[in-house]
């Protein structure tokens, strides 16, 4: 199978976690957007989606799925999004499609994350993939000197990015991320993070793992 054919088989398997009647949290990316297509098959029997940008909220619509305003939403029982690498924990990097922010703050209003990714984002160790942080552009400079000088990281400003909120993006290489937990902490307290990518504390309960055998469903605590 392909990479887009396991994001796909991933995508369809989540239609299994949507509780019926209530409002579903929906991410971005392209694993995503085979999630959202299925959603519309069973549209009639959800209440609506909160979104996590743009892009799919514009999927959502075009479906025909009412996408309700993240303001006004207290609770949420599930919330479903792709990941760029999901280690042993559920612990996650999140961000390669640029809309970190947003979907921190859904999955924030949920009761549990499902992640849904092909087998290539599983990690032992989480920061192969550059971690994503959005900034203030002002900060950037102070920022990526902060993750030297602590981390060893080097950040590079990702060129021609502007986020769904109209801030810029660092994507720092070379971070070996064995404590996720407490480099969330440390570097979302530095002047100008918005949000790191790290999805630590809003971790993954369920990951589907698509597999050339099929979908895997790995459960965290
Ligand atoms: C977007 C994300 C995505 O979930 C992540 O980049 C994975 O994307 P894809 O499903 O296209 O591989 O965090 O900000």
């Amino acid at each position: 199978m392909t990479q887009d054919e396991l994001k796909a088989l991933v995508g369809r398997a989540a239609l299994d976690h949507v509780v019926p009647g209530s409002v579903v949290g929906v991410g971005t990316g392209s694993t995503v957007n085979h999630f959202i297509d299925a959603l519309a098959t069973i549209k009639d029997r959800i209440a609506g989606a909160v979104s996590s940008s743009v892009k799919s909220t514009e999927r959502l619509q075009a479906h025909g799925i009412p996408v309700l305003d993240a303001a006004t939403i207290e609770r949420i029982p599930v919330y479903i999004d792709g990941a760029d690498e999901i280690d042993g924990r559920g612990c996650m990097i999140k961000g390669g499609g640029a809309a970190l922010t947003r979907e921190k703050i859904v999955a924030d209003l949920a009761e549990r994350f499902v992640c849904i990714v092909d087998a290539s984002k599983r990690v032992e160790v989480l920061g192969r993939f550059p971690l994503p942080v959005e900034v203030i552009p002002m900060a950037a400079a102070q920022i990526s000197r902060h993750f030297a000088a602590m981390y060893g990281g080097r950040a590079v400003l990702r060129a021609g990015v502007v986020t769904d909120n109209g801030n810029h993006l660092l994507d720092v290489h070379g971070l070996r991320i064995t404590d996720p937990f407490g480099m969330e902490t440390e570097v979302s307290q530095w002047p100008g993070v918005v949000t790191v990518g790290i999805f630590a504390r809003h971790r993954a309960r369920i990951c589907l793992l698509g597999t050339e055998q099929g979908v895997s469903t790995l459960t965290f605590d």
